[in-house]
């Protein structure tokens, strides 16, 4: 008798698969809709053994172009965090909640599009995947998509950032917000709202490993 195929695109690797085969596994997914219209699948990128994981919502732009997570916009103000942080950024991994880019074509421009709760739900596998070989001591959560993804629990991000979150798994679970929330404030804020994200982030300090 032949096996039923997988019927989810992570399940075809074997469970032994690191990172590297889970990176071009995910350039096949169709298993939503988003697979179709992005350039590519970006994947996770940092040591298969980090000990802080830190998870966005999806790829923007210009990470969709560059196949890396938080290289646009975003992931400036995020690398300026990690320099004051003191945080080596190939320390950690970097990962989002869903792997593909969502967006509406505006005009030559392509308007980031909030992942439904189906596809984020359909494509944890991946992260499902990356947390059985990163195996990271604590996460962050960057804004509520990623919030509720990771702890499966509604999180209101206002009220609950700086705080943790223990995951069914055990793994505890930073709180704060996406870097987009800050560079959409208002510009006289800006400053102020950053101080705020730092003070948040350097609650996963003790998560990090001091360069040899
Ligand atoms: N926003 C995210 O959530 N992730 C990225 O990789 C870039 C922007």
């Amino acid at each position: 008798m032949s096996r039923p195929e997988p019927s989810r695109e992570s399940d075809k690797l074997p469970p032994e698969a690191g990172i590297a085969e889970l990176r071009e596994g995910a350039q096949h997914c169709r298993d939503c809709p988003i697979g179709e219209m992005a350039t590519q699948a970006v994947f996770g990128e940092g040591p298969s053994r980090a000990s802080l994981m830190l998870v966005g919502e999806q790829p923007g732009d210009r990470e969709d172009l560059a196949g890396r997570p938080f290289v646009g916009p975003s992931g400036r103000l995020l690398d300026r965090a990690l320099e004051e942080l003191g945080w080596p950024r190939d320390g950690l991994y970097l990962t989002n909640a869903v792997k593909h880019f969502k967006f509406m074509p505006r005009g030559k421009r392509r308007i980031h599009k909030t992942p439904a709760q189906q596809e984020i739900a359909i494509c944890l596998q991946w992260l499902d995947r990356e947390l059985d070989v990163v195996k990271p001591a604590a996460m962050v959560a960057l804004g509520a998509t990623a919030a509720k993804a990771i702890t499966g629990q509604a999180i209101s991000v206002m009220r609950q950032r700086g705080e943790w979150v223990v995951r069914e798994d055990g793994i505890p679970v930073l709180i704060t917000l996406h870097p987009s929330a800050l560079l959409r404030g208002p510009p006289d804020q800006r400053e102020a709202a950053f101080a705020l994200w730092l003070k948040d982030l350097r609650h996963a300090s003790r998560y990090i490993k001091p360069s040899p």
